[in-house]
């Protein structure tokens, strides 16, 4: 196999490395997976409105986030279980986005603690927060959280019940038995059973409560100082309520396509978040990000950053955290050279007017010049 080039690469490399039901479980969208494909296919109907001769000869992809200063708009979001993909799991992701100067956001379900995680040294951290059913697990853990140095609390609020993923439901998916859900071993809560369907579907029905509602957003400001980035919001209609609920931050997420499937691609719900948050907060995205003109996209359409999943558990399987580093450098090099070919020398410069979207008054059907009329 030649050099890794870009970041899709490293999928193929990853299938042939991992067990299938580990590498199933991080492919997976749910049922048809109709909006996993359309998380990608909907980048390819925006194209870009470049501006030529424009001295590109300094670029800035620096940027600041709920006051957090990172060297570039990519972030990396929370993905479960990651010592499955390589041993040091998620201290590699920690180690790699510290390296690079930007955000890590751990699991709640991570196969390291939040204190483990601490531990690699400094990095600014955001802790993704599952809401159990029992809140004296939820308040002790977001109370460790603070304590190792955490950020901000991303609520996932797309997950009452977890999305059918068949190929887990095939492959009878459960924790393999080494491991432990990090966070929750001192409370009992760190194993997973076997089950005659998803294992984690049927640990996420016994423990993750189902009435969570607005009122436990402005419940968890409660509890927590932290600022609170409700992640999975797709609507105009729920940024408005964040916005309200106190919400600092919102993440355009469709959860990597694992919960309902026919969500529109989170590229093409991010306007509607934006023009609803009224610059009120902050819009972040994630979901298939998977090249620097992606990132650009997100940006031109409002977000103040994106977030990626899946890259990174397959460049960890891959190289571990070399495999981490170089995803990141290579989105931001693509990232670099994007700017720098549309003419923006920094982020503030990336407009709406640097792309056209398909759902942009479509040119074709303006009147046309017709030569031979
Ligand atoms: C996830 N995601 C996720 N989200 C969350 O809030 N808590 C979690 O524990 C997980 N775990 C998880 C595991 C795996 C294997 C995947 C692929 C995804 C969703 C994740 O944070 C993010 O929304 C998507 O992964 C973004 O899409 P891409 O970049 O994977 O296309």
């Amino acid at each position: 196999m030649g050099e890794v080039t870009n970041v899709s690469e490293y999928e193929a490399i990853a299938k042939q490395k991992l067990p299938k039901m580990v590498f199933d479980y991080y492919a997976s969208g749910a049922e048809d997976q109709w909006t996993l494909q359309e998380n990608r296919n909907a980048f390819s109907r925006i194209l870009f409105r470049p501006r030529i001769l424009i001295d590109v000869s300094k670029i800035d992809m620096s940027t600041t986030v709920l006051g957090f200063k990172i060297s570039m708009p990519i972030m990396i979001a929370p993905t479960a279980m990651q010592k499955m993909a390589h041993p040091e799991g998620e201290y590699a992701t920690a180690r790699a986005a510290s390296a690079a100067g930007t955000i890590m956001t751990l699991s709640s379900w991570a196969t390291s603690s939040v204190e483990e995680v601490a531990s690699t040294g400094p990095g600014i951290r955001f802790f993704q927060l599952y809401v159990y059913k029992d809140r004296n697990v939820v308040a002790q853990l977001v109370r460790r959280a603070e304590r190792a140095g955490f950020k901000a609390i991303a609520l996932t609020v797309d997950t009452p019940r977890l999305g059918r993923r068949e190929a887990d439901i095939k492959n009878r998916f459960t924790l393999p038995p080494f491991l432990t859900l990090k966070n929750f071993e001192g409370l009992d809560l760190g194993k997973m059973d076997q089950a005659d369907d998803s294992g984690l579907a049927s640990y996420v029905a016994g423990q993750i409560d189902r009435t969570l509602s607005w009122k436990d957003v402005k419940w968890l400001q409660t509890i927590t100082k932290l600022p609170i980035l409700v992640k999975g919001v797709l609507t105009a209609e729920d940024t408005r309520i964040a916005v309200q609920s106190g919400a600092a931050g919102i993440i355009v997420s469709n959860h990597g396509a694992r919960q309902l499937d026919y969500v529109p691609a989170t590229i093409s719900a991010l306007e509607e978040v934006v023009k609803a948050a009224q610059g009120r907060v902050p819009v972040f995205l994630d979901g298939g990000v998977r090249r620097g003109t992606d990132v650009f996209k997100a940006l031109a359409l409002g977000a103040s950053g994106i977030f990626i999943g899946r890259p990174v558990v397959f460049s960890l399987a891959a190289e571990g955290e070399a495999g981490v580093r170089k995803v990141l450098q290579m989105l931001r090099d693509e990232f670099e050279l994007t700017m720098a070919l549309s003419g923006c020398r920094s982020l503030k410069e990336i407009s709406r007017d640097h792309i056209v979207a398909d759902w942009d008054t479509p040119r074709t059907q303006q009147p046309r010049y017709n030569p031979r009329l």
